[in-house]
């Protein structure tokens, strides 16, 4: 074998290893030059065959090529990687879908609860889940012992030393009615929406904590006509769809007359139950300071979760604490 075989091959590889575009071709071309059978292997392999003269020329020649070989395709190899690595866009691919977060289902119905109430002239006001039992009962005409207490199922804390005043989870939104009035004058109209909690069992429409949207309108003259006019409005509204409404006598200790709300959805033909509301009770009034002579004022409590699941459909109340994102991401 010549000198001139090993100028061939390098010759001939060179010009083939610029035509070349891609990975796979690359290593195409390697196996052919430097594989166990490749053109500049079997040169090399024969080295020992030949005369000690020719050994010495041949030798190097071939040896720099193969390292000339090996180092030009790790270059080339490096160049296909980082072009497809960053620098190669392309316009015309369809886009990575990116994953958006949606607000709760309950955050949605609250929402919409307070839009329409706020439109009415309604002012959104905040109070606190951790109560005491004089705000959650006794304010609201639930003195302790009061039969009545066991209408709500409730989670006790435990109490801070030297405290006389016991704490509670509030099992309603009602207590916010007389921590408002003793610091505000009427007359006024306000919403509390928040979180409430009871002590019982779960089913498919009980939770031992859910939501409610507790209202109260004080004032001269404030009366359940108006209170009919400004609930018919927001049930209207919230479904969207004309109703009939019924108002059946009930009893809750803070209101005299109380009552319970029914309505009717034409699309569904079937009476729901969906509001507990009443006359504000003067002893509620006299707990806030006020002269139950000379004022009068509706209050009502909803169930937020209630009312979710009748527009949306929703069959079990445990869904909307599931986690499970299937249902909150058909929710915008
Ligand atoms: N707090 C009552 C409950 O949780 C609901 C309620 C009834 C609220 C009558 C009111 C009302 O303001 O007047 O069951």
């Amino acid at each position: 074998m010549e000198k001139t075989s090993v100028e061939g091959v390098r010759k001939s590889s060179f010009e083939e290893l610029t035509g070349i575009k891609d990975a796979k071709h690359l290593e195409r071309f390697r196996v052919k030059y430097l594989g166990r059978n490749g053109v500049l292997t079997a040169i090399l392999r024969s080295l020992k065959d030949l005369p000690l003269a020719e050994r010495r020329t041949l030798g190097p020649a071939a040896n720099s090529l193969r390292n000339e070989l090996e180092k030009r395709i790790k270059e080339k190899l490096s160049e296909f990687s980082s072009v497809s690595a960053g620098d190669f866009f392309d316009a015309s691919r369809p886009g990575k879908k990116v994953k958006i977060g949606h607000p709760h289902p309950l955050a949605v119905v609250e929402r919409e609860m307070r839009e329409i109430f706020e439109s009415l002239g309604f002012a959104t006001v905040d109070g606190p889940e951790i109560e005491t039992d004089y705000y959650n009962f006794d304010a609201l005409n639930i003195p302790p012992d009061h039969p009545a207490r066991d209408m709500w199922d409730t989670f006790w804390l435990k109490e801070p030393k030297n405290s006389k005043a016991k704490f509670l989870l509030r099992t309603h939104t009602s207590p916010m009615q007389v921590r408002f009035m003793e610091s505000h004058q009427p007359p006024f109209q306000i919403i509390v929406p928040g979180r409430v909690f009871r002590y019982e069992a779960t089913d498919v429409s009980h939770e031992i904590n859910f939501y409610q949207l507790e209202g109260l309108m004080v004032g001269k003259g404030v009366s359940l006509a108006n209170f009919k006019a400004v609930i018919e409005e927001f049930f209207k509204r919230f479904f969207n769809k004309p109703a009939d409404f019924r108002y059946r006598p009930s009893y809750f200790p803070f209101v005299e007359p109380g009552l319970e709300v029914d309505i009717k959805l034409k699309t569904e033909n079937k009476w729901l139950e969906v509001m507990g509301a009443g006359m504000v009770h003067p002893r509620v009034f006299e707990a806030a300071g006020y002269n139950p002579r000379e004022l009068t004022g509706f209050a009502f409590g909803m169930g937020v979760d209630r009312l979710a699941m009748i527009k949306y459909k929703i069959p079990d109340i445990r869904l909307f604490y599931a986690g499970d994102l299937r249902l909150t991401t058909q929710f915008k």
